[in-house]
């Protein structure tokens, strides 16, 4: 098990043009199942998991993994980000970086090629790739690493239901596998499908957490209530 946990944000705020988009937050992340974050658009979702993966600059408070040397993260775009290369050169690419021996290397790609189905065009261009395809090729780019955690911002935004299905069945293998999954979604459904643990963010604020089933059947605040009901929130 890793011993990077927690993850520690205190009075954490990120400021951007005069105006508080995050926080004041103060969080600890430790281990467990999948967590979904939830909220409305422009809540701060983004931000808050760009900030717990290290690519957002603070303004203000901390951010601290337990043990931070040991800190083996990924994180995927909205937006799925190909390089410009083969299938099978995409996943070799991250592992090429910390020095994988070429033989171990050669085994994990294609594992993980077979695992997401595109054994068939992996000495294709990754370009040409539809876009539940690349999503699928960033998620497995991420996780040929064997990160403890996985962040994903609303993956699925701009996929098909094939996609998705197919998606969320890597997530939840992912999470039964050991990686703490946690996720930005705007999809209701699939934050109920996948979730152990959910994150409500409104304003920049946390506004509730807690377990899938008590956020989902018995949200305490006002504001979580009337987000679950579909009203229109700013
Ligand atoms: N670089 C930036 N400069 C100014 N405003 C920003 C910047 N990044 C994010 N914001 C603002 O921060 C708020 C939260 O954004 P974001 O984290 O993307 O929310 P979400 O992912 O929930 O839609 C939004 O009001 C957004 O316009
Ligand atoms: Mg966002």
């Amino acid at each position: 098990m890793s011993e990077m946990f927690p993850l520690t944000l205190s009075n954490l705020s990120v400021r951007r043009r005069g105006k508080t988009v995050l926080g004041p937050i103060d969080l600890v992340i430790d281990q467990g199942g999948p967590m979904m974050v939830i909220g409305p658009n422009g809540s701060g979702k983004t931000t808050l998991l760009r900030v717990m993966h290290g690519i957002e600059r603070i303004s203000e408070g901390t951010a601290t993994w337990a043990q931070s040397d040991q800190a083996n993260h990924g994180y995927v775009f909205q937006s799925p980000v190909v390089l410009r290369r083969s299938v099978a050169e995409n996943l070799s690419y991250p592992l090429q970086l910390i020095n994988t021996p070429k033989p171990q290397i050669k085994t994990a790609v294609d594992h993980w090629i077979d695992r997401i189905g595109l054994t068939k065009v992996k000495d294709g261009s990754a370009t040409r790739l539809s876009g539940g395809e690349r999503q699928k090729l960033a998620i497995a780019r991420a996780l040929i690493r064997d990160p403890d955690v996985l962040f994903l911002d609303e993956p699925c935004s701009n996929l098909d239901g094939q996609s998705t299905r197919e998606i969320e069945a890597l997530l939840l293998a992912t999470a039964a596998a050991g990686t703490r999954v946690i996720m930005a979604t705007h999809d209701m459904g699939q934050a109920r499908r996948l979730a152990s643990g959910v994150l409500f963010v409104m304003g920049g604020r946390i506004i509730e957490t807690g377990s899938a089933p008590d956020i989902f059947s018995a949200p305490k605040t006002a504001e979580l209530k009337a987000f679950l009901k579909g009203d229109i929130l700013i």
